[in-house]
């Protein structure tokens, strides 16, 4: 079965797209051959990238495919449309997320907290080279251990993707975000643990509005319902 679906499938590819196309549908095999052509169907840029020294910084997140590309105009527009000038970012790694969440937050006076379990020397160059160090704070902790009582207008979530360990981060910081503050966690998608714990941390509350993003690993945006809602 398995060998007639890869043959059926080389035989489209040869039909749709030629030579080239069937003999990557023959060697990967019919699910990964389709994953393949679709990436250039969903993304051209991953095959015709933007000059990018024409972009800001900021914009060569947005148009550098990775992990999270998709979700950081998101990222950027809540912050800086709600205004939400203290934000609290956990897990910054290469610091895509820190630089679009630090973009919104020179544009409206506010600053960014990052924490990160390890070091994050290439966030860091990321940082500076955009000039956004003035606005940023990087704590290299575990983020449950953190001394940390401030209020929250964005608390961004992107750490271990561990069920347990996403339950007690919003046990830990969802009574800190403010009234009209929001959450957004990062891998809902492909992490369903992710999503598991936001569903069990949130279930039966109706102070809450969850809009989850399926593309690019999955956001989930989370902020306070109004009373009419
Ligand atoms: C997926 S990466 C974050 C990506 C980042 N948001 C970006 O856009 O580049 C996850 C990060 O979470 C960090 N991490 C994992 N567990 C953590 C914890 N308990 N506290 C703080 N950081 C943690 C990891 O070290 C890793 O750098």
């Amino acid at each position: 079965m398995a060998l007639i679906a890869r043959l059926q499938e080389t035989a489209r590819a040869a039909r749709t797209h030629g030579f080239g196309a069937a003999l990557a549908a023959l060697v990967l095999g019919p699910t990964q051959y389709r994953a393949f052509e679709m990436a250039r169907v969903v993304e051209p840029m991953l095959e015709a990238p933007p000059d990018r020294s024409v972009l800001s910084p900021l914009e060569r997140g947005f148009a550098t495919c990775s992990d999270i590309y998709a979700h950081l105009p998101t990222l950027y527009r809540i912050t800086r449309d709600r205004n939400l000038r203290r934000v609290l970012e956990l897990g910054t790694r290469t610091g895509e997320s820190t630089v679009a969440l630090l973009s919104a937050a020179r544009e409206i006076g506010g600053h960014v907290t990052s924490v990160d379990l390890e070091p994050c020397p290439d966030a860091e160059a990321r940082v500076r080279g955009a000039g956004l160090e003035a606005f940023w704070t990087f704590l290299r902790a575990d983020d449950l251990a953190l001394d940390w009582e401030e209020p929250i207008d964005h608390l961004f979530i992107d750490t271990s993707h561990e069920y347990d360990h996403t339950v007690q981060e919003l046990r830990r910081f969802e009574p800190l975000v403010s009234p009209a503050g929001v959450i957004t966690m990062h891998d809902t998608t492909s992490r369903p643990e992710v999503w598991r714990a936001i569903e069990d941390h949130f279930r039966g509350r109706r102070d809450a509005r969850i809009f989850r993003y399926y593309h690019n690993n999955g956001l989930a945006l989370i902020e306070r319902a109004k009373s009419k809602d």
